[in-house]
């Protein structure tokens, strides 16, 4: 089946980018958010990213935005829809109760995809109801410059469903990684997470400096990033909220040392590149 119609359902950070990059790439794209107002805003804001990083004219711009229809009545949204990609807050409770309003009105040919970051695909089955036709699909954020898709379903996702997710991933611009089992953190950040860890147990403990670990990684593998450069990027907020998740989970010494290390750079205002400072000054 080739996916043409798809609606796009929470239009806040990633929602809207979704919606928009679908119909740069022309797909049929309908959004539903409680707010239409605040859905219009988001799709709005994203135009001089469009021009800056697309060289899309902002009277294109305008244009394809004209054609996306937004909405706040759920079973108006996901009418005729080939695919329904949720992306809305990483709540788990928000988002059970919101598959439950979503299973009452959507239509049965409809793929149901979610772009959840941190849940697998095995706990949000439950509320879906529908395993053959449900997977996840995760973009990053700013998808038109860091364009993968991460694919992964569970074990009962149709293999017809995977492969009309791929298609449509291609379609829309996006590199499309198909995991062959689901884990925690797809395959980007289960390898990034624990490498960022990695290089701040080597600083949290006292065993090098930052701008030599960097200096390390970077001279010793050709990588043009060392795991400080990238955590001044992703931000020491979120560095601290993961370090913080992984010692209540395990209760590591370690991970407290880097979690207070953390703390006590935030609480300086070293949140990274968007506060100007982090482990690197910017300008
Ligand atoms: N921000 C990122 O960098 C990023 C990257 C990849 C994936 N994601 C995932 O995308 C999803 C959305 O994240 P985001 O960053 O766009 O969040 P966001 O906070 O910007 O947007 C959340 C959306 O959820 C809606 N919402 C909130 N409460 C709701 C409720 N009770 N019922 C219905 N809708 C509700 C909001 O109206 C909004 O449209 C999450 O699952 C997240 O893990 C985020």
């Amino acid at each position: 089946m080739a996916i043409k119609k798809v609606v796009i359902l929470g239009a806040g950070v990633l929602g809207s980018q979704i919606a928009f990059q679908s119909a740069y790439k022309g797909m049929d794209v309908k959004v539903w958010n409680r707010h239409v107002d605040k859905a219009q805003q988001r799709l709005a804001a994203l135009q001089p990213a469009y021009q800056a990083d697309m060289g899309l004219a902002k009277a294109d711009f305008e244009k394809i935005l004209g054609q996306i229809e937004i909405t706040s009545d759920l079973k108006e949204a996901v009418a005729g829809a080939d695919l329904a990609i949720e992306a809305i807050s990483e709540n788990l409770e928000i988002k059970a109760s919101f598959y439950h309003d979503l299973m009452a009105v959507v239509e049965p040919q409809t793929i149901i995809a979610s772009n959840s970051s941190t849940f697998m695909p095995s706990q949000l089955v439950q509320y879906v109801g529908e395993p053959a036709r449900f997977l996840h699909l995760h973009f990053a954020n700013r998808i038109w410059k860091y364009n993968v898709a991460e694919i992964s379903g569970t074990k009962a996702t149709a293999p017809e469903t995977i492969a009309a997710v791929t298609d449509f991933a291609t379609a829309i611009g996006m590199v499309p990684i198909k995991m062959k089992k689901e884990y925690p953190g797809y395959v980007l950040n289960g390898m990034l997470v624990p490498f960022l860890a990695a290089g701040m147990t080597l600083w949290a403990t006292g065993v090098a400096d930052p701008k030599d670990i960097d200096r390390d990684w970077t001279i010793s593998t050709g990588s043009p990033m060392g795991p400080f450069q990238i955590l001044d990027m992703v931000g020491l907020r979120t560095a601290y909220q993961i370090t913080m998740n992984n010692y209540e989970q395990t209760h590591s010494e370690v991970s407290k040392t880097v979690a207070d290390k953390l703390k006590a750079m935030i609480d300086e205002g070293r949140i990274g590149v968007e506060s100007g400072k982090g482990f690197y000054e910017y300008k």
